[in-house]
């Protein structure tokens, strides 16, 4: 049983989307999994699941006794061993509160194999209840430095505020790097991956790709990693296998144009 945080310093740099896949490739690979929003006010990850008409209680009903766990939690009727949680619609975001949160994590942790929490970006409050009680934190950035010294920041207030700091233990931290391009980097025109793990100093367990199928998955409500074919797919398929204490390959994107960069070459 394992409590992990998908976090990040900045918004908008694919937390829910990492959630949403990672927890539907955990629960294909057998894992009983809940992914649980704690996005409040800001919900998206039940529309990236396909799961927003399902919901009638949300966290915050939860805690304040409005419902039971059972009664809030929705299953996935698509992909078993799947679970959510939604996040509150409120406005307010100080609904969270440390205790309660505490409460239904540890009522989580009697039924499932992975609890994984959708966080708000790090300068939200929110944040650090999110936070708080993980083993285990997937720090995401994309290659870009505003978003990667946010992310060092982030990096920072894990290993200062959560319980298992305050125990004298460690939060177990990993990076995922987001909406990779290439052809960009190989013009030197992004951040490399070993320029991003040089700034944070941690473990990589996941390259996504930037790919446009994405946002179409995400209209669709359907998790990328349920497409066999997709490379990105793949990719976050990849992430929950590393979860799971996998050694698995990372994949490379420039497999072909590798081959025609070696060709051009050959023939100039
Ligand atoms: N690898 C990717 N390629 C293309 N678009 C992406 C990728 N990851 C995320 N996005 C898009 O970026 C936007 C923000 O993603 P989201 O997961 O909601 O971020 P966060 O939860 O960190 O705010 C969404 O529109 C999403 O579809
Ligand atoms: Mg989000």
């Amino acid at each position: 049983m394992e409590v992990i945080t998908i976090t990040s310093g900045k918004g908008g740099v694919g937390k829910s989307t990492t959630t949403a896949n990672i927890a539907t490739a955990l629960a294909m690979l057998g894992k009983k999994v809940v992914a649980v929003d704690f996005d409040i006010g800001l919900r998206n990850l039940d529309m990236i699941l396909g799961l927003e008409n399902r919901i009638v209680y949300d966290v915050v009903d939860v805690m304040e006794g409005r419902c039971n766990l059972a009664q809030a939690i929705i299953k996935d009727k698509r992909t078993k061993n799947l679970h959510f949680l939604p996040a509150s619609q409120t406005k307010d975001k100080s609904v969270l509160d440390k205790d309660k949160v505490e409460k239904l994590i540890n009522e989580l942790k009697k039924d499932f194999d992975y609890i994984l929490i959708d966080s708000p970006a790090g300068i939200e409050s929110g944040f650090e209840h999110s936070i708080y009680l993980a083993d285990r934190a997937l720090i995401v950035t994309t290659p870009e430095i505003s978003a990667v010294r946010d992310a060092d920041r982030v990096i920072g207030i894990i290993d200062a505020k959560s319980k298992k700091a305050k125990e004298g233990k460690e939060v177990k931290k990993e990076i995922i790097i987001n909406r990779i391009k290439p052809e960009l980097v190989e013009k030197e025109e992004m951040l490399s991956i070993d320029d991003v793990l040089h700034i944070l100093a941690l473990p990589l367990i996941g390259v996504i790709p930037d790919d446009e199928d994405i946002i179409k998955s995400t209209n669709l409500g359907e998790p990328i990693v349920l497409n066999e074919k997709s490379l990105v797919g793949e990719a976050f398929r990849r992430v929950a296998r590393r979860i799971l204490g996998e050694e698995v390959e990372f994949l490379d994107f420039n497999k072909k144009k590798g081959l025609f960069s070696k060709l051009k070459r050959l023939f100039k």
